[in-house]
């Protein structure tokens, strides 16, 4: 299913709140203008800088500013009488406010004979517990391979036009990676590393990616329980394992989702004593896969 047909549903089954925790704040908006064409309710947005303003008519609804306040703006959506949609952007600084979450469940009780639905946009909300049995969340899908694989040809696209006569340099197999690194981004992250790949030199090349895959894990805010290691190592600089290597070789199509029907393997144990060489392996199949490393501290898990 598409991520607007989902979202009509969601907006159709009768919950009055819906959160939506994203960073991709455009691409939530892009979601909300193309839905409102399938509803039959006004869409409206807020922030606390505009105030409110109708998304589905263009601009022909100028901002009110006198809603920016939180307070006014829940209080017009509970004094009004025609049911409509209601995106509130980043709103979780206020939610905790007791006013304001008893103003939003008094608009979500009124749903019934008021139909209006509340969505709050933020990148990471927690909603009281009072709204909880009101409130559904929904989930814009991350972008998928296609997706990515249009977003980096869109980047090399403007870079050719803004160096004119020149065209973006790579081959299939880094392009590949490169797109397979920006799974797990949203749109404009994707896109922005994208960008960043190409704009040095014009060129994708191998060495753009562990710089992308950096970039990629301090956007992802692992909170220092991952974190990207940049040191790799190629299996020329491991003597030895001879039997690792040929597992890693027999795996390899697998692993990248080439080869049909085959699960790929989901992971290694290393056992050995210190200095053996497990760290040094670890870098060898990251460096030769053209994978990204991250190393999991298991202090941190345990740190609450
Ligand atoms: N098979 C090998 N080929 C080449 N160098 C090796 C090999 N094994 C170990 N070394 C070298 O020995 C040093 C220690 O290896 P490494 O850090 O990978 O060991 P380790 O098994 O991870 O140790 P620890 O248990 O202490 O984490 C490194 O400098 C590494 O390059
Ligand atoms: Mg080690």
């Amino acid at each position: 299913m598409n991520d607007t047909r989902e979202l009509v549903l969601t907006l159709e089954s009768h919950i009055p709140i819906i959160t939506i925790e994203s960073h991709d704040e455009q691409r939530v908006r892009h979601l909300f203008a193309e839905v409102a064409v399938h509803l039959n309710k006004p869409v409206f947005s807020w922030s606390m800088t505009e105030g409110m303003t109708r998304m589905d008519h263009g601009d022909s609804f100028s901002a009110q500013s006198h809603t920016k306040d939180p307070e006014a703006m829940l209080g017009q959506i509970k004094a009004s009488t025609t049911p409509g949609v209601y995106v509130l952007m980043d709103f979780h600084p206020f939610i905790d406010e007791p006013l304001h979450t008893r103003l939003l469940k008094e608009i979500a009780l009124n749903y019934h004979t008021i139909s209006h639905t509340v969505v709050l946009v933020s990148h990471q909300l927690s909603v009281p517990n009072e709204l909880k049995r009101l409130t559904a969340s929904y989930e814009v899908a991350l972008p998928t391979l296609d997706q990515l694989d249009r977003i980096v040809r869109d980047a090399a696209n403007d870079w050719a036009k803004a160096h004119p006569g020149k065209k973006v340099q790579t081959d299939s197999a880094t392009l590949d990676l490169l797109i397979r690194n920006l799974q797990g981004l949203s749109m404009n992250d994707a896109r922005r590393l994208a960008r960043k790949a190409i704009v040095d030199d014009g060129k994708i090349t191998k060495e753009d990616l562990p710089r992308i895959s950096k970039a990629k894990y301090d956007m992802l805010d692992m909170e220092g329980v991952l974190s990207f290691e940049y040191d790799t190592a190629q299996f020329s600089d491991v003597g030895g394992l001879k039997r690792l290597k040929r597992w890693l070789d027999q795996r390899k199509m697998a692993f990248h989702g080439e080869a049909q029907g085959l699960d790929a393997p989901k992971g290694i144990m290393l056992l050995g004593v210190q200095g053996g060489g497990k760290s040094l392996a670890a870098k060898a199949v990251s460096g030769s896969w053209g994978i990204p490393l991250l190393r999991l501290d298991f202090g941190a898990l345990y740190n609450e």
